[in-house]
């Protein structure tokens, strides 16, 4: 059976892009592959967080996974922090990653621009995610567009790792949904929706109520037109409305339009809301369940007894490559 690896950080709402760009396909990749998701609470510091808004923010996210339909039997859920090989092989990875091609990643260059003080952390922050990645030799990496350069420099690393030591590294492949792979923001379809968002009529939480949701979806900027029409281009506001659409109810797009021809772009989100709303309640309800329950604990600390044993034995394997350390029997 193949794995899969993929991870989430816990630095604030986690939001409807979130669901359709990763969480909904890890729920449906679950059944076919060996499943490692993480809550990637190291890579949230590269950037300042509150200590007790973190803690409970893991905690949130940990209950979200489980509430959209990660099967704890099927998938390991743990916190990263929790299986120490990471920032082990993280450090060892940064060591054979270069500083260039590190400060040519976009999200660093978006995350630091015109800021004084940034963290190295935040520069050498794609080593990190590729030791997440590789020590469970993943195959294949689900994550939303926004992902893929870090992917690309994770399959660089692995292959540079496998010539210039040896070849322990399977070498990942992406996985991108085919609709919804970067969800716009509310208010500016241009940028993604973002859980860093100041403005929070950006982005619907998952834990939004149905109040918000409906303020949300009405105030989410579109066109003058009036018709309910996919073009990214001319009319990326509607477009980004029909991806929602499209993906929640699984219908093609063009079913949309001809549902909404002739009618305006009132009923239109007065339905998408009710749509949103229909497919968050039962999550919500499943949170509210779990998110202070002793189960919550049980299955964290069994995800992180799982990866640590993985991860364990490829940072052995690591460490033996690089001569790290003595010769164990
Ligand atoms: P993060 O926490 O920003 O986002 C988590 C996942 O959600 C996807 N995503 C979106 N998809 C569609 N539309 C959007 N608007 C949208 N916003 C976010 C992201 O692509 C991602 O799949 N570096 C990663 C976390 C990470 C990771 C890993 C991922 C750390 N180690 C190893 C995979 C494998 C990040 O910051 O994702």
């Amino acid at each position: 059976m193949q794995t899969i690896f993929s991870g989430i950080q816990p630095s604030g709402t986690i939001t409807l892009g979130n669901y359709i760009g990763a969480l909904k396909q890890f729920t449906e990749l679950q059944d076919d592959y060996n499943c490692f998701f993480c809550i990637v609470d190291q890579h949230a510091i590269t950037v300042p967080q509150d200590r007790l808004k973190l803690r409970q923010n893991i905690r949130n996210l940990a209950a979200l996974y489980i509430a959209v339909g990660i099967d704890p039997e099927k998938a390991t859920l743990f916190i990263q922090s929790e299986v120490p090989a990471h920032a082990q092989a993280g450090w060892m990875l940064q060591c054979v990653a270069y500083i260039g091609e590190l400060e040519r990643m976009t999200q660093f260059k978006d995350k630091s621009a015109g800021k004084e003080a940034v963290s190295a952390g935040l520069l050498t922050y794609p080593p990190l995610m590729a030791a997440d990645i590789l020590l469970y030799n993943a195959n294949l990496v689900p994550v939303g567009d926004d992902q893929k350069q870090h992917l690309e420099l994770t399959r660089d690393l692995a292959e540079r790792f496998n010539r210039k030591y040896n070849d322990i590294f399977t070498i990942p492949e992406v996985r991108i949904p085919k609709a919804g792979a970067r969800v716009m923001s509310l208010q500016d379809p241009t940028k993604k929706m973002s859980k860093s968002d100041p403005n929070t009529k950006a982005f619907i939480s998952l834990l939004d109520d149905p109040k918000q949701i409906e303020k949300k979806i009405k105030s989410a900027v579109t066109d003058s037109d009036g018709i309910v029409k996919f073009d990214k281009e001319l009319k990326p506001g509607v477009s980004n409305l029909l991806s929602i659409y499209s993906v929640l109810e699984q219908l093609p797009i063009e079913e949309i339009e001809q549902r909404y021809e002739g009618k305006g772009y009132g009923e239109f989100k007065a339905d998408l809301a009710e749509v949103v709303i229909r497919h968050l309640e039962p999550i919500q309800q499943r949170y509210y369940e779990l998110v202070e329950s002793e189960e919550l604990d049980r299955i964290l600390d069994e995800g992180a007894a799982k990866a640590n044993q993985t991860a364990g034995k490829t940072l052995k394997k690591m460490e033996n490559a690089m001569g790290l350390g003595r010769k164990r029997k």
